[in-house]
């Protein structure tokens, strides 16, 4: 894996802890410069601080991805620091942080989902395309098992990134001839948002696992950030709209 994002830009959104912050790691180590964009400033810098110790270049720009304007911004910062961009991670996500029936959805769980979700990423699309179109570059949008499979207590959460594949899609299709892939991974892995879900709600954990193949919570950069790196390089310039699980099976798309 070392070297294959010898040169590229990574903009990663939420990376200031969990999946995200697995995935920006994984790919400085693969030789990307990476933008760590997060509304939480504090982890966002120590995760920024962390890849200049692997020895890779990397910037935090704070970034709220609810705000049009925040994102325009750290699409101008980005590009006055590293010059480029080749590879849009979509995925920062808020949800509500105990499972929720569907009869006690709120306005405010619907709206939080899907501004964090699925219009943060519809946004950052908009703004970095015709940078990613310039450099030929990859989004990779995450979704959710939770979406995939239906799952009780995660509505709002699950069609927020049902709604993710689908604009994933129609973006493939759309911008395929313009050079750039776009796919989306579906993870589990042990975050501290998981982990806070899971004091929450215990038996949540044997629900994530119950009848998985591989009968185990991933890690963040051992076990999802490869799958990105793999989405981002070369080695997958001929799969776009894809959705591929990094869950241990636990949901297999037919
Ligand atoms: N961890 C899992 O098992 C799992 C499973 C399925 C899907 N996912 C998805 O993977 C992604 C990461 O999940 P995680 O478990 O690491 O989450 P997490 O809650 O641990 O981390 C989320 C990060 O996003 C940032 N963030 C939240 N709202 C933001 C906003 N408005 N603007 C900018 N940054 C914001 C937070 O500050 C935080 O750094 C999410 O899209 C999540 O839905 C995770």
């Amino acid at each position: 894996m070392k070297g294959k994002l010898e040169g590229k830009v990574a903009i990663i959104t939420g990376a200031g802890q969990g999946v995200g912050k697995g995935i920006a790691r994984c790919m400085a180590k693969a030789g990307a410069r990476c933008v760590i964009a997060d509304f939480n400033e504090k982890s966002g810098r120590q995760v920024a601080a962390e890849l200049e110790e692997l020895g890779s270049e990397a910037l935090f720009v704070h970034c709220d991805v609810t705000q049009r304007a925040s994102i325009d911004s750290a699409v101008t910062q980005s590009l006055k620091f590293f010059g480029r961009i080749d590879i849009l991670v979509n995925n920062a996500q808020r949800a509500p942080l105990t499972p929720t029936a569907v009869m006690d959805h709120t306005d405010e769980i619907i709206d939080l989902c899907f501004e964090t979700g699925f219009r943060g990423t519809f946004r950052f699309m908009q703004a970095a395309y015709p940078h990613l179109k310039a450099s030929q570059g990859n989004v990779i949008n995450i979704a959710s098992g939770a979406g995939l499979d239906g799952l009780a207590g995660q509505a709002a959460y699950g069609a927020a990134k049902e709604a993710i594949r689908a604009l994933s899609k129609s973006a493939a299709r759309e911008w395929g001839r313009d050079g750039i892939n776009v796919n989306i991974i579906c993870p589990l892995a042990n975050s501290p948002g998981v982990a806070t879900l899971l004091e929450r709600a215990p038996e949540m954990e044997k629900r994530m696992t119950a009848g998985q193949p591989l009968g185990r919570i991933g890690d963040c950069e051992e076990d999802i950030g490869p799958v990105a790196v793999f989405l981002a390089s070369e080695d997958s310039r001929y799969v776009t709209g894809h959705t591929l699980p990094a869950d241990g099976g636990s949901s297999m798309i037919r």
